[in-house]
This record gives C-alpha cells, structure tokens and sequence, in this order.
C-alpha cells in the first residue's frame, strides 16, 4: 500500500496532469480505508498485555492513530475540512504594494519579504497576506479543533495537542522543551538586540522603538522565523565577505549531475552507503523541460527496499549545493533502516529525519570543509576572525533566530485545543506567545477575530510543528558527537567529519536503528561516554560561542538585551475593553433576562 501511494504522489509531482492527480487520490483514499481496517484489526488485542516489547510498541502505534477512532461520517469530514483548508491556502493570491498585480502567491510574497527594505510597503505585503488566509479558513479550523479533540477523548486523551505528543513516547517532553528553550534564550536575546539596533539604524523610530519588540514584517520572512535574508542589514563586518562558493561552482563548471555525485562521495567517504542504481536512474535532479512538476526539494522512500528517489530542481549555486547533501542524507537513513520491521523505518522520534540531515550540512557549508573539496581558496584556521564571526552570524539568523518560532507554534496549539475557549481566543492567544517567547508584535493591530496562525501552512495542513524544534536540537547534538569521534580540535564551528570513518562508524549505528528503539537510547548512543541521552541545547550553545561573546560586547551600548513590552504593544492584539465589556455582558445576559422576568412577575 505504501508503496502503491508513493508511486502515485511521485507521478504527480513529478508531472503534474490532471490524470495523474485523480490516480494519486484514489490511490490516497484507498490508503485511508487500508489506514482505518488496520487500525480495527489492531484493536482487537488487547496492546497493554502483549508480552514482547516490540510487538507491544507496533501495535500500540498501530491501535492508537487518533483520527480513524471517529464515526465514519466525522472521519470523512475532517479530512474534507482539512483538504479544503489546504486548497483555501494555495489558492490565496494578494495584490502587490501598488496594487498593479494581484496575482502573487505565497512564493512571489515570501521573496518579496526577503528582498524589499521598504517598511510601508512590507507592512502593506504582511497585511495582504495575514488577512487574506484568516478568515477563509477560520470557521472550518474551528470545527477541525472540535473534531480533532473528539478523537483524541475517544482514545483517552484530554485533548488533540496532548495525543500528537504521545509519538515521543515521552512523559517529560514538555518540560525538556521548556529547559532546553531556557537555555538557548539568553543567546537569542543577544542576536535579537543586536539585530533591533541595525534595523532601528535602517528604517528608524517610527518603525522599531530602541527597546521594544520587533514588528514582524521587517525581518526578511513572512512569519519571521528565520532572518537570514536581512543578513546584508546586519552584517558585522561588511569588508569580510561570508563563504558562498556559488561562484566558483559555476566558475569549475559544476552540473546538478556533478553535485549529487560529490554529495554522494561526501557519504561513501563515512563508509556510509552509495546510492543505488535506481536513484540514479529515476530521481528528478532538475527542473522537467517538457512538463509542469512540483520543484520543492523532497526525499522518497518507495517502501520496497527498492526504490529510493530525490525530487530537485537543482540550480547550480550554493543553496542547492547544500540542498542535495541534505535530502541525500535522508536516502542514507532510508537505506540504513530498511531492515528494520514497516512501522520501525522512521526516525527515531519525528525530529530526527531533519535533525540528522542538518547535522550533515554544519559540516558541508564550513570552510573547512569547502577548503577541502576544491571550493574555497583558505581553510578554516587560516580564515579571518572577522570572517567566521560573519559565518556565524549567518548561521544564527537561520538557526537561533529558528528556536523560539519552532518551540512556540506547538506551544499556541496546545492552547488552542487545551483550553475550553481555546478556539475563541486563538488570535490573541498567538500574539501573546510570539510577543513573549520571541518579542515580535504584528504590524498594525489585528483583529480579535482574526487568525493570524494561519498564515503559516503547518496550521491548515495539519502538520505539528515542535519536530522541528526538536530537530534543532538533535541537529547539533549530532554534529557534536560525529565531530568527537572524528577527533576534532578547535571551534565546532570548523568541524568537518569528511572522511571520518570514526564519525560515519557512529552514524550508521544510530541510522539503522531508525525507530526500532526509544529515541533516548539513540540520544544515549550518540552521547557515548558523555551525558546520559537528553535533550540538550548544550551542543548548539557551543557551536555559537564565540557569536556569543561577540554579540556580548557589541551590545555593550544596548539599552536592552531582549525586549521590554509596553501596554502599547499588547493593545496591538488584546480584545479591547469594550469587547471584554462585551463578553460579559453575554455571559451575564442570562442572569439579567432572569432578573427583569423575576421583577415582571
Ligand atoms: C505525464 O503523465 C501523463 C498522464 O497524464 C503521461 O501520459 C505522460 O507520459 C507523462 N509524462 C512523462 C514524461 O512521464
Ligand atoms: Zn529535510
């Protein structure tokens, strides 16, 4: 069955017609119905009394797939809501800053946030966007979080957010969460004033208050999640460039073709696995000529042992040239998990596919690293101070500037499915967390009815988001134990485990594991001789330490590190008195109609 589905998203994302998309839904609701037999066969044993642990631990992931407990009428109905709100979101376009198009989509929107320095006009291109998705979604999420919530009681959790949880096996995940995320702060309160004083520089104090949260649409990216493309903004030393070796990829003549053979021989020199015949006779690794294709970079596993695929529009540059290495990492977990039993081929929790991938590419983009492939001219010890502080700083803006956006979108979640009146304070409920985890506020004020989340694609498609959070995590903590095997000396962030046997020993051995045992006995074997297997934000915190002192000392003159919240920024999104007047007035209505009728009488 699973290989049956893939064939068929493959078909079509690789060639777009209308044929091969009614195959590939009926190949995805065939799936469903395989989904929710199995689910009732699993049920019929009892999973708690099952006395092989392994056997216990398939079925119990079997017996406990939240949704398919429902009424076959509320089953079908939330996948209908949750497939309308998908198309609601692809099909939202908004007009640009002079209203001459209206036809930008989310792509055209994103590299627009990217690329303008015009306050009003990415003020205007945020609005645009944040009020076009909210509302045509809104009241099918509603119903979405109710059903979603019945499912979950059906199972015997209190609510949605607390039975996605229960895929990390993992009673204290929230509060590791929470201590890791303490830990990363202190650092993203330094990049985050550091980042304030050059943007109070470029757009000036009607704009950005000296001390105060940072308004969201000036931070390079529609939810300001990552702040990489405002990188030229902040640049700490202008005369040192950052390593890009786009230009001499181009200069050496390099073809898509030549960079997933050199990502190939990145592997096969861990003593990791080469890709099989058939990557290399069906992978897509550029943009189709002849027909329309979906060109967001994915990895494929077909489920047969066989097949294993890479869907790439490969343009010959720097980010594609990481791009490769990072999707052929998740073909070598595929690879090394492939014996395992079905339901085990996975990462070991649902942050490790990405994590480990991640991990890859801190040793790709280095200049050690780059030294050592013929890209770059100097290696890492030779490279300036001024150049790996510019490095780091690049990799901050994509990475500390990450973890706050990616522990809070689950955190918002679990208030909206927790809480009784979850579903009518989502907005403000939104704002709150990113104004307290990440100190960002919204442009202009917003509506109490609104619902700004929803601008993020992981909202309507269903799709959890702390993954990702988790995979920040594991990242450099995979980094960190591949870089000690290799026997590094120096700043981690000049690591390189190329070639390291040692490193790829240490790899293969987490790999094939997949999902077969806990992640924490994976985490334990990664860790091999040092702590016991936690989650940790240590690793990361070493990688920018010397980011750390820097921003330290070029912040000296900061009136804050973080931000200090003013009434005027949580009127940007709390419900105004006269609406609280409101609703209690609504919630009292009824005792006051009892009170006049009493008096009536
Ligand atoms: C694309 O799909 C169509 C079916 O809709 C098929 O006839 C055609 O051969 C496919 N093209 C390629 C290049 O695979
Ligand atoms: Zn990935």
């Amino acid at each position: 069955m699973c290989f049956r589905v893939s064939s068929a998203q493959w078909a079509y994302s690789t060639n777009m017609t209308d044929f091969n998309k009614r195959r590939m839904i009926e190949e995805q609701t065939l799936k469903a119905k395989f989904d929710k037999v199995s689910w009732r066969k699993a049920t019929e044993f009892d999973w708690t009394r099952m006395p092989d642990p392994t056997v216990r631990r398939q079925l119990r992931m079997l017996a406990t797939k939240d949704r398919v407990a429902l009424s076959d009428e509320k089953y079908n109905e939330i996948h209908h809501l949750i497939s309308e709100m998908k198309d609601a979101y692809a099909h939202v376009r908004i007009c640009d800053a002079a209203a001459s198009r209206c036809d930008f989509d989310l792509t055209d929107a994103q590299r627009f946030m990217a690329q303008t320095r015009d306050a009003a006009s990415l003020r205007h291109t945020w609005l645009q966007w944040h009020d076009a998705i909210g509302p045509r979604v809104r009241n099918k999420f509603m119903r979405y979080v109710d059903l979603a919530n019945q499912a979950a009681r059906l199972n015997g959790f209190s609510d949605a957010s607390e039975a996605a949880d229960t895929v990390y096996e993992d009673a204290r995940l929230q509060d590791e969460l929470a201590q890791t995320f303490g830990r990363i702060l202190p650092l993203y309160k330094e990049l985050f004033a550091y980042v304030r004083s050059k943007l109070y520089v470029a757009y000036g104090p009607d704009v950005v208050r000296i001390d105060g949260p940072l308004p969201a649409h000036l931070l390079g990216n529609m939810w300001a999640q990552e702040w990489s493309r405002i990188y030229d903004l902040v640049v700490p030393y202008p005369e040192f460039d950052k390593f890009d070796v786009t230009g001499e990829l181009l200069r050496q003549g390099y073809t898509p073709l030549r960079i997933f053979q050199m990502a190939e021989e990145f592997y096969t020199s861990l003593g990791l696995k080469p890709m099989p015949p058939e990557f290399w006779r069906s992978s897509m690794l550029e943009r189709p000529k002849s027909r329309e294709a979906q060109c967001t970079a994915s990895a494929w596993d077909f489920c047969n042992r066989i097949d294993y695929r890479i869907k790439q529009c490969t343009e010959v540059d720097m980010e594609n040239f990481a791009t490769a290495h990072h999707e052929m990492a998740h073909i070598e977990y595929y690879l090394h998990y492939s014996e395992q039993p079905f339901l085990f081929r996975d990462g070991a929790n649902p942050g490790f596919h990405e994590g480990f991938a991640n991990s890859i590419l801190l040793s790709v983009v280095n200049p050690t690293h780059l030294y050592r492939v013929g890209l770059m001219n100097s290696n890492g010890s030779e490279t300036s101070y001024e150049q790996n502080i510019n490095f780091l700083m690049l990799q901050g803006l994509r990475k500390i500037a990450y973890a706050p956006f990616a522990y809070m979108m689950d955190q918002w979640r679990h208030l909206v499915f927790g809480s009784p009146d979850g579903v009518a304070r989502m907005n403000s409920d939104w704002w709150s967390l990113r104004l307290r985890l990440q100190g960002i506020v919204p442009p202009s004020r917003r509506p109490e009815n609104g619902f700004d989340a929803a601008s993020k694609r992981h909202v309507p498609f269903d799709i959890p988001y702390v993954q990702y959070y988790v995979a920040l995590l594991v990242e450099f903590q995979i980094f960190k134990s591949a870089c000690r095997a290799t026997d590094h000396r120096g700043p981690l962030h000049l690591c390189d485990i190329y070639r390291s046997r040692e490193a790829g020993r240490i790899l293969s051995e987490v790999l094939r594991m997949g999902k077969a045992r806990h992640w924490k006995e994976v985490l334990a074997v990664l860790s091999r001789g040092g702590a016991d297997g936690e989650l940790s934000a240590e690793p990361l915190l070493e990688y920018f330490e010397p980011l750390f002192d820097w921003l330290r000392t070029a912040n000296r003159k900061e009136p804050v590190i973080g931000w200090m919240s003013k009434r005027e920024d949580f009127a940007l999104y709390r419900p105004l008195v006269g609406a609280t007047g409101a609703r209690i007035w609504m919630n009292y209505r009824f005792l006051f109609v009892l009170f006049v009728i009493f008096f009536i009488i």
